[in-house]
This record gives structure tokens, sequence and C-alpha cells, in this order.
């Protein structure tokens, strides 16, 4: 029996055992339930919690769910060697600010990974005498800015009931790398927050730049507009002021014709023969006047069939340039909404045509003309544009002739074909010439070196040609030699050569 005794006494000790195990095991995994909690009380809706609430939060943990009777976190002053409160919890006023033992912090360095004081070997560790706690477990937290110290256990003197247990070091220092993570989250995100105010900042000005931006270049797009619609008035008025000139040499021909025709005689040939009667037929058959009245009446026939002749010349031509000027007006009316008349024209024809509005003021000067009109195939163009341009030539070459003498004055015309669907007008003259530094200035806008002059034949003829889809050029071998400006046409004016834009320049 004593046997049977002993086997029972043996598996109540082992029974007795295994509960105690089976208590421990459970009061081991209560503890680390109670971390795991504080652990996620940490963890949620913290990753943007302020830095300051992180750290008040960690030491709640600590003393409320892991019941230490003291939690701190420090920021280490390694300059000074001094520990400064940042958070703290604990049943006593904690200091804030503590002297650190010297070497304190190079100790901790070399030991990150934590520490706790047995009950038994109890040595006074030098970081606990200077925050006057007896057990507790320490962690330094390594930042970019300041080190943070984490503290956690009880004060001096109450190491007999209270004790820090070996199975917490682990929880402990994994709960401190967490916070460590949160506060470098809570950093990237406040570095983040900045960087988002900054960004939507600086997006701010870059609306408002845009914005500026759009109203300046409105304002540049109305100042343009302007400027082109100046541009086309004074195109215009240019263009109608050429013609006018022709129209009023027309019509002072035709006062000029008007004041010598021989009405007068017709008027006393009348009062002769009135109130003759009867007697008209002896009038004529005895007056010694009678026989002289035929061949009188025959010369004043033809003097003023001669001059109904020369009005008639002149009306037409007078009808030509007001022809002229209507086109010049219509285009310019109709420039906003249609693209220019395009039709087909002989281009030596085209050059006659500009000559006879232009005649009277090269007659003036009686200035000798030469053609050169080499074959060429018509061209598809905008006639009443060529003819701006052509008159506009032949203006300049008139006052450029104007200065040399009388006998050397001449004008030469030409029509040649060029390659690529191309063909040259060019004008001649053998006046005053340009100098190389003038010719760079020639198409200038306002650039003029007459007293009367304004600037804008040349300028506008430019645009006109390249609105043609051609090009105007100018050549002159200096002073005295004279001048040619060649006009090149494309053979056929293409939609987007038949450009709208006054803004063109050369
Ligand atoms: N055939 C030419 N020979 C010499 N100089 C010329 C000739 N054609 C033009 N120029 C020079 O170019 C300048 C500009 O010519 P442009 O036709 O643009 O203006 P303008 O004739 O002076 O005045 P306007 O605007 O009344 O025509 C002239 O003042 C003149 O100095
Ligand atoms: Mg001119």
């Amino acid at each position: 029996m004593p046997g049977s005794v002993d086997v029972l006494r043996r598996k109540a000790i082992l029974l007795l055992r295994r509960e105690r195990e089976v208590f421990e095991l459970r009061q081991e995994r209560r503890r680390t339930e109670v971390w795991l909690n504080a652990f996620q009380a940490l963890s949620s809706n913290l990753s943007r919690a302020g830095k300051g609430s992180l750290l008040e939060q960690w030491v709640t943990a600590m003393v409320d769910e892991l019941t230490f009777q003291v939690a701190a976190v420090h920021a280490c002053d390694a300059a000074t060697g001094k520990l400064l409160l940042r958070a703290g919890l604990a049943q006593r006023e904690l200091a804030a600010e503590v002297v650190a033992p010297p070497g304190l912090f190079e100790k901790l360095e070399e030991t990150p990974c934590g520490f706790f004081a047995r009950r038994s070997s109890h040595p006074n560790h030098p970081l606990g005498e200077a925050l006057g706690l007896g057990m507790f477990h320490w962690l330094l937290l390594a930042g970019p800015g300041t080190s943070l110290l984490l503290t956690a256990g009880f004060v001096s003197g109450t190491e007999e009931f209270r004790a820090v247990e070996a199975q917490d070091l682990p929880h402990f220092l994994q709960l401190g790398r967490h916070l460590g993570a949160l506060l470098d989250n809570a950093r990237l995100f406040a570095a983040l927050d900045r960087e988002k105010s900054e960004l939507s900042a600086s997006n701010r000005e870059l609306r408002e730049t845009q914005e500026k931006l759009v109203q300046s270049s409105q304002l540049l797009a109305e100042v343009s507009r302007r400027a082109g619609m100046a541009d086309v008035a004074t195109g215009v008025l240019h263009n109608v002021g050429n013609a006018l000139n022709s129209i009023n040499v027309s019509v002072e021909i035709l006062a000029e014709k008007l004041s010598s025709l021989e009405v007068s005689g017709v008027r006393r040939v009348g009062a002769l023969l009135a109130g003759r009667g009867q007697e008209l037929q002896r009038f004529l058959a005895e007056d010694e006047r009678g026989p002289k009245l035929g061949p009188y009446l025959e010369g004043l026939g033809g003097h003023l069939a001669t001059e109904r002749d020369g009005m008639r010349n002149e009306v037409q031509s007078l009808r030509r340039h007001v022809e002229h000027m209507k086109a010049i007006v219509g285009k310019q009316q109709s420039h906003a909404t249609t693209f220019d008349v395009a039709q087909s024209c002989a281009v030596s024809e085209l050059v006659e045509d500009a000559l006879t509005l232009s005649e009277h003021s090269l007659n003036q000067l009686a200035i000798q003309i030469e053609r050169d009109y080499a074959d060429v195939p018509r061209v598809v163009t905008d006639r009443h544009k060529v003819l701006q341009i052509l008159v506009n030539l032949l203006s300049n070459a008139r006052q450029a002739l104007s200065g040399t003498a009388s006998d050397r004055r001449k004008l030469r015309l030409g029509v040649e074909p060029l390659a690529e669907g191309r063909i040259a007008i060019a004008v001649r003259d053998s006046g005053v010439g340009i100098s190389a530094e003038n010719r760079e200035r020639l198409f200038r806008f306002g650039y003029t070196t007459r007293p009367d002059g304004h600037g804008f034949g040349l300028h506008t003829s430019a645009i006109a040609a390249r609105e043609l889809g051609g090009r105007l050029t100018a050549h002159s071998d200096g002073p005295g030699t004279g001048a040619t400006f060649v006009l090149e046409l494309p053979l056929e004016l293409s939609p987007s050569g038949a450009g709208r834009s006054s803004a063109a320049r050369t």
C-alpha cells in the first residue's frame, strides 16, 4: 500500500505542478493580452496624432493598462547632459528637468535594448538614481533631432511590493519601438501636411498667375487687334490716297478743258444769226462775214469734238480710279468675313492697268517707259491687291525719278517666269537709288525720306505681297544708280496664301 500512496503523492505533486504551470501560463497570457491591448490602443487612430499626444498616450497606457507606477518620456540633451520631461505620469510629481550623471548617455547608447533590475540583485542603476526609480525598464529612441528616453517602473523604496517582470521586457521594448515608428509617422505626416499646404499655396499662386496671364493675353490680343485695325486703316487710307491723287489730276485736267471750251464762239454765231429771220439768206450771200461762217463753224465743231473726246477719256480714267478706290474700300469692308477674291489675270495686263492708273503722274515728269514682258502663264490672284502694290511701286519710282535730270528719267517694267510656279514683276527706275544702309529699313512701318511721305507704301505692299503668297524685294547698287523692286507671285493663290491678317510683318 505504501507504494500506491507514493504513486498517489507523486501524481498529486505532478498535478499541482501542472496546475501551477497552467496558472503561470494563464497569468502570462493575461499580461500579454494587457500589453497587446496597450499596443492596439496606441496604434488605433494614432497614425496622424500629434507628437505630444502620442507620448501622452504611451505613458497613459504604461500606467493605466500595465499598472506601472511611473512612466515618463524624457528628451536627452546630450550637450548639457540634461533629461527634459516631455510626458510623464506618476503618483508623485515628476521633475521637469533632471541632471543626468556624467557619461549616462554613452552608456545608454551602448545598451539600447532595455534594462530591468531584479529584487534580489539590485545594484542601483545610475539612471534609476537620477529619476528616483527602483525597478524599471528603459529604452533609448534615437530620433533625427533629439533622442527620447522611455522609462516605466516603480519608485525607489517600493521594491518590496512591486516587481518588474522579466517577461515584460520584450513587450516593453516592442511597444517602445512601436512608439518610435508612430513618432516617425507623425513627423512624416506633418511634413506631408506642410508640403501639401505649400503645394496648395503654390497651386493657388499658379492659378492666380494663370488668370493674370489669360487676362494679359486677352489684353494683348485686344491691343494687337487694334494695332492691326490701325494698320489696315492706314493701308486703306494710303491706297485710297494714291487713287485720290490721280482723281485729282483728272479733275484738274477736266476743269482746264471745260474752261477752255469754245462756248463763247457758239454764242457769238448764235447772236449773229438770231433775229435775221427772212434776211438770213441775204445775209449769208451778201454780208462779208457770211462766207466765213461755214469754215468757222466747221473749225468750232472740230475743236469741240476734240475737247469732248479728251474729256471723255478723262471721265473714263476717273471712272477707273473710282472703281479701284471702291474695290480697295470694299475689300477692307469684307476683310473680316471673306477670303480675298481670286481671279485669273494676264500678268502684262495687270502691269498695264497699274500704268494706266498712274499715267497722269508719270506723264507729268515725261518719264520714258520701257516694257519687257516675257511670256508667262496667267496668274490666279487678287487683282486689286496686285494693283495696289504696283501703283505704290510706280508712285515711289516717280518720286525717285523726280530727283534726276529730265532726260535720264527711265522706268522699265518687266515680267518674267520664275521656278516652282512663280512669276516676277520688276519695276526698275533710274532714280536717286538707295544706300545699303537704307535698304534694310525700306519696309519698316513709318520709314520715309520724303518730307511729305508717310512710310506706309512699302510696308503695306510687302504685307499685301505676303497675303498673296508672294514677296516683295528691293535692289539697288547705291545712291544715284536707280532701284529695282521685284514682286514675286505664285501662279495660284492658295486659300492660305490669301491670308487676311494685316499683322504680317516683313
Ligand atoms: N524707287 C525708289 N527709289 C529710291 N528710294 C525709294 C524707292 N522707293 C522707296 N524708296 C524709299 O523708301 C521710303 C519708303 O517708301 P514708302 O513707299 O514706304 O513711303 P513713302 O513713299 O516715303 O511715303 P508713302 O507712305 O506716302 O508712300 C521712301 O521714303 C524712299 O526713301
Ligand atoms: Mg511711297
